[in-house]
């Protein structure tokens, strides 16, 4: 070893201390949840520590386009992230980069970890996790595979029911079938499913296309309403008076799981007038539960992360019966974020607050992408 190399190396290790990890947070996006995407977004812009990160604004639009941002967060002084609100931005071909076009120049900003901070189709499903995948970037929260099963609730359901975990009685009808032969599949959700029932689109989400029926009139309005959503409908038993309950999961290969909340939705049930538009529904942290249910709950959160192959985060919601069963109802793989919303605030009544939240949350997505790399071809 070479005397002379080491106040070079001292030097270097001082220039690695100070150098920031660069986060590019995409917001916005092509679901319903666009809005509440660029709420979080700006909660965490606002909270993150600035001394360790340093932060890179990329907004997808409605239809889908991605813009850096041109100035100081100005991308994030809109409701909406609009088409031309900033410079447009494509991922670079097989480099974690965003690459822009200006005249013949081709500028490059580098990233060294994504929050892809996006809900729904499109965002959570995992199609933006596969182009991250294909240029070898880390991101926070679930992998492809899981996203997609996620949000997908009749997969969910079938890898949650292969892990033994407790569940409503439902059915899944594609469209085409619907179509093609209405009498016949309403006499079959009839004879195997009690009403009331709650059909839904299998691939949505914010309670988009979710109706409650009480009878055999109103089923073909539900199963048309949610037809016009998806090509899979799913028709599930009614937990009746049942009590809202959502549990946050954090972690990689060992999870943990936070207390347990309760929401009070303030109507028939948690629809998507009372879950974004009004204010009549009600959070409550930590949920008021014997201690049985909520080790039940706590074990089924961890196992349904498991079940799907989740990392990072994910918020698992649950409808507890009248008589104290609990039926894990979906796993949302990139919850609401904003510092009222539920994953953060259960993660807050867990003891950790917003900003270490998302410390821990970057921290997961490079231990996750260092820990994949071995697996991956080429690399
Ligand atoms: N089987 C059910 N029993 C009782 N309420 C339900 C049932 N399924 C859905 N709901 C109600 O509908 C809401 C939305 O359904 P959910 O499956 O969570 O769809 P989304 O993915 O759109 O959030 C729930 O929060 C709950 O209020
Ligand atoms: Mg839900």
């Amino acid at each position: 070893m070479m005397q002379s190399s080491e106040p070079d190396n001292l030097a270097r290790s001082e220039t690695n201390k100070m150098k920031k990890i660069r986060v590019l947070l995409l917001f916005g996006g092509q679901s319903a949840e666009h809005e509440i995407s660029v709420i979080s977004a700006r909660s965490v812009y606002a909270s993150i520590d600035t001394s360790r990160y340093e932060i890179i604004l990329g907004g997808i639009s409605r239809s889908g386009q991605w813009f850096l941002d041109s100035g100081e967060r100005s991308l994030l002084e809109q409701d909406e992230v609009a088409d031309g609100s900033g410079v447009p931005v494509q991922l670079g071909a097989g480099q974690p980069e965003l690459v822009t076009l200006d005249g013949p120049r081709v500028n490059v900003t580098t990233f060294d970890v994504v929050f892809p901070l996006l809900h729904g189709p499109h965002g959570e499903d995992g199609c933006v996790q596969g182009l991250l995948e294909l240029v070898d970037a880390a991101y926070v929260g679930a992998g492809v595979a899981a996203s997609a099963v996620g949000m997908d609730k009749e997969l969910s359901r079938a890898v949650f029911g292969h892990a033994g975990l407790r569940q409503t009685e439902y059915l899944v009808v594609r469209r085409n079938a619907w179509n093609a032969d209405r009498a016949g599949i309403r006499s079959h959700i009839e004879s195997t499913l009690r009403y009331p029932l709650f059909v839904k689109p299998v691939n949505l989400g914010s309670s988009i296309g979710i109706s409650k029926v009480h009878d055999s009139e109103s089923l073909e309005t539900a199963m048309d309403l949610a037809a016009g959503y998806d090509i899979k409908m799913m028709i599930e038993t009614s937990v009746e008076r049942a009590r809202e309950l959502e549990c946050a999961v954090l972690g990689n290969e060992n999870p943990n799981a936070s207390v347990i909340g309760e929401i009070i939705p303030g109507a028939e049930f948690y629809d998507y007038t009372t879950k974004y538009i009004d204010d009549r529904s009600q959070l409550i942290v930590p949920a008021d539960l014997p201690e049985d249910t909520k080790t039940d709950i706590q074990e089924m959160a961890i196992a349904a992360f498991r079940a799907i192959d989740g990392a990072g985060l994910g918020r698992v919601d649950f409808l507890l019966s009248p008589s104290g069963e609990a039926f894990l109802n979906e796993i949302n793989t990139m919850p609401g974020f904003t510092p009222i919303s539920m994953y953060p605030r259960l993660w807050q009544a867990s003891g950790i607050e917003y900003p270490a939240l998302i410390d821990r949350l970057i921290e997961l997505a490079l231990e996750r992408h260092q820990e994949t790399r071995h697996v991956s071809l080429n690399r």
